[in-house]
């Protein structure tokens, strides 16, 4: 009997998330929309006339982003994007107390969130025992605490309103691909991805969706601000100097990973990789994944 009133209610939440597939108004927050898939995820919504609120730890650079929503001729030209208008706030996912006072003055100065986007991260890369309990520590204090601030308090609103809503967390391949000296990044988006298949099944009945990214390889600027692990400041830039290289070859535009994203929201989807490699990665998990731990003994590059 509490089953079928646990499906009779899953019906109803289905129904509310639906309204998202017109995103005419929505009030859309995204964390990390300085920069790379952050800012054009902002861009892609705004284009579907969404209202966007993005933030940055990097203040300036989140004003840069909604300064391409605001005045979108003076700096894209013919690419201007019309959206129901952006504003920009400094904000670090990791300070628990500050993403529940963003929350709140999100929900006093614009509305409660319809979409919300927990971007924000960084890379880290290095072997497991140079990478010091203070860069895992940081790493997913970032990428996976950073995400449930985010989904806590901005969930904690959608519920109370009660006529649904979205969320988006940015996890990444290596959740279900394991790579050898990358323990604490993979972790951390590990942790996302479970963390998002947990909350789905717990937010259905109040008609909030919850999509996980799993992006692949995305030329953006998340390479020249990866740390590795036990070397100096010297061979740190060399590093990233050569896996970015490799990351613009590769040619993946954040831009596709946007338009996914704003995707994800209108059709309810799960779990979306991106790239080609992405979805290859993930049929190899389900059909092989021996496989998959065996290709991790070599090295990336
Ligand atoms: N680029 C890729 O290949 C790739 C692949 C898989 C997953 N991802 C994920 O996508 C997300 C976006 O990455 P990106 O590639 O656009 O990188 P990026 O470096 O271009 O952008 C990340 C943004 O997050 C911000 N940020 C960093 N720490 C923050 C904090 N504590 N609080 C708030 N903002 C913070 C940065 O200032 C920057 O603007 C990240 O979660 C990343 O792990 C990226």
């Amino acid at each position: 009997m509490s089953h079928l009133k646990d499906v009779r209610r899953w019906r109803i939440g289905k129904k509310k998330q639906r309204r998202l597939r017109d995103l005419t108004g929505a009030v859309v927050v995204v964390t990390g929309a300085g920069s790379g898939i952050g800012r054009e995820t902002a861009l892609a919504f705004a284009s579907e006339g969404a209202i966007l609120v993005v933030s940055d730890i990097n203040l300036d650079t989140a004003q840069e982003t909604a300064e391409l929503i605001n005045n979108p001729s003076s700096v894209r030209g013919s690419e201007a994007v019309f959206g129901g208008g952006a504003h920009a706030y400094q904000l670090d996912v990791s300070d628990e107390d500050a993403v529940k006072k963003f929350a709140e003055t999100v929900r006093t100065r614009h509305g409660v969130a319809d979409v919300v986007v927990n971007n924000a991260g960084i890379g880290y890369s290095g072997t497991f025992t140079k990478t010091t309990r203070e860069a895992f520590e940081r790493v997913m204090n970032i990428n996976f605490w950073g995400v449930v601030n985010g989904c806590r308090y901005f969930s904690e609103q959608m519920i109370e309103r009660g006529t649904g809503g979205h969320i988006v967390n940015l996890s990444s391949v290596v959740a279900y691909t394991p790579q050898k000296e990358l323990t604490a990044y993979a972790t951390s988006k590990a942790a996302v991805y479970m963390v998002s298949d947990c909350l789905r099944g717990e937010l259905v009945p109040h008609g909030i969706g919850v999509s996980t990214i799993c992006p692949g390889i995305i030329a953006t600027n998340i390479i020249k601000n990866t740390g590795f692990a036990g070397v100096d400041a010297d061979e740190e830039r060399k590093q990233q100097d050569k896996v970015d290289s490799f990351y613009r070859r590769r040619n993946f535009g954040p831009d596709k990973v946007a338009s996914q994203i704003v995707k994800a929201v209108k059709s309810n989807k799960p779990v979306v990789p991106v790239s080609p490699e992405a979805k290859f990665s993930q049929t190899m998990s389900r059909l092989s994944p021996g496989f998959l731990r065996f290709v991790a003994r070599f090295d990336s590059d």
